[in-house]
């Protein structure tokens, strides 16, 4: 059975819906319905009418399933968090996936440790995991952290006691790709270690292509007919990090965020941006103050190049690394952008599923 969330304002408007009484109701008045303040009472916003926002979910480029999978079960009355969630348990379970949950690349010590966090609009409650080990679905384990605890953000040992207190079943989530692209890492990273590297022909070709070191991660967030909002963000954060290491995906305003009056913003790539930019709240801040989804991202992104230290800026004062932020506002309107193109973005809605181009700052150059 799916447990829901709604507002108290989000089951009035249900009812209202179903009675059938809003379709000729105003703007303004569907707005207020909705919580949603007007700009002005002499200048309303020109949102949709109560049970006709769009249906729809957006992903990171790794969740074009799991935005048909949201919407699926947005289309069947899910609470929009079980919907985003159930979309992105398809990506944790998903072994091929090595940047999230079963699958993902381990720390520097060979072990997995995964973060994530929900983020629930119409309640404005969240919840998240960070370093959890050996549980695959973080993401509901942060669901359960919302439910059952008056805390936002539980860790490593105490994050798996709680989830095993809850029935979660432990096991091994290193596969043995990620085991292996792990081992290669460590034969060749340094040059002051007793690892040598393997020759040419021992290098196993289908774990070849993933020696590029990266942030993966999943961020999904959905928008039902009633217009809530809500998303989550899970990942095994950056291969090969530090034990212990944290990234943004776990932390409200940096990996993921929602104000369900405004819209919902979340982020895929380098966490530590992120953390120091809180680029997800400021994606939501700058969509509060009216700017549209894809100029709101982009804004946020320009301001993380802004304020990037010297050593991550190339000589044309570039991001050295990515970021890619995807957004959707209160109009049911959305955007990915990216700091550096050419990237692609999940979208599930009445159009069909499909990847949608991010916009870009940059793009990099085609290869020959
Ligand atoms: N954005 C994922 C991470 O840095 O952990």
């Amino acid at each position: 059975m799916i447990k829901t969330e709604h507002s108290a304002s989000s089951r009035r408007l249900f009812l209202v819906s179903a009675a059938g009484g809003v379709t000729g109701l105003s703007a303004l008045a569907a707005s207020t319905l909705s919580g949603v303040a007007p700009a002005s009472a002499a200048e309303p916003r020109s949102l949709p009418q109560p049970g006709r926002f769009p249906l729809k979910a957006i992903s990171s480029d790794n969740g074009l399933e799991a935005t048909r999978k949201a919407y699926e079960l947005l289309a069947a009355g899910a609470d929009t968090l079980d919907a985003a969630i159930a979309g992105v348990t398809l990506v944790e379970d998903d072994p091929n996936d090595n940047t999230v949950g079963l699958g993902g690349l381990p720390n520097e010590n060979g072990v997995v440790q995964l973060d994530a966090a929900v983020m629930h609009g119409p309640t404005h409650k969240a919840g998240a995991v960070a370093a959890l080990e050996r549980i695959r679905n973080p993401a509901q384990v942060a669901r359960l952290v919302m439910r059952q605890t008056d805390h936002v953000l539980l860790v490593g040992a105490g994050a798996l006691e709680f989830a095993c207190a809850n029935g979660f079943q432990e096991q091994d989530l290193l596969t043995e790709r990620a085991r292996k692209i792990w081992l290669y890492w460590k034969q060749t990273h340094g040059a002051t270690d007793d690892w040598l590297p393997p020759a040419d022909e021992e290098i196993d070709p289908e774990v070849r292509q993933y020696f590029k070191r990266h942030t993966g991660t999943i961020h999904l967030a959905a928008m039902n007919a009633i217009g809530d909002l809500s998303c989550v963000t899970s990942t095994s954060g950056l291969a090969f990090k530090l034990p212990g290491r944290v990234g943004d995906s776990p932390i409200l305003g940096a990996g993921l965020f929602v104000d369900n009056q405004v819209g919902s913003c979340g982020s895929t790539g380098r966490g530590e941006a992120n953390l120091l930019n809180l680029s997800s709240y400021a994606g939501v801040e700058q969509m509060r103050q009216g700017k549209p989804p894809r100029e709101a991202g982009l804004a946020v992104l320009r301001d993380v190049v802004r304020r990037s230290e010297p050593r991550l800026l190339d000589d044309q004062g570039r991001a050295k690394f990515d970021l890619k932020l995807y957004l959707i506002a209160k109009d049911g309107t959305h955007a990915g952008v990216s700091l550096w193109g050419p990237e692609k973005f999940a979208v599930t809605d009445a159009a069909g599923t499909r990847h949608e181009a991010c916009e870009s700052l940059y793009q990099r150059e085609a290869k020959a």
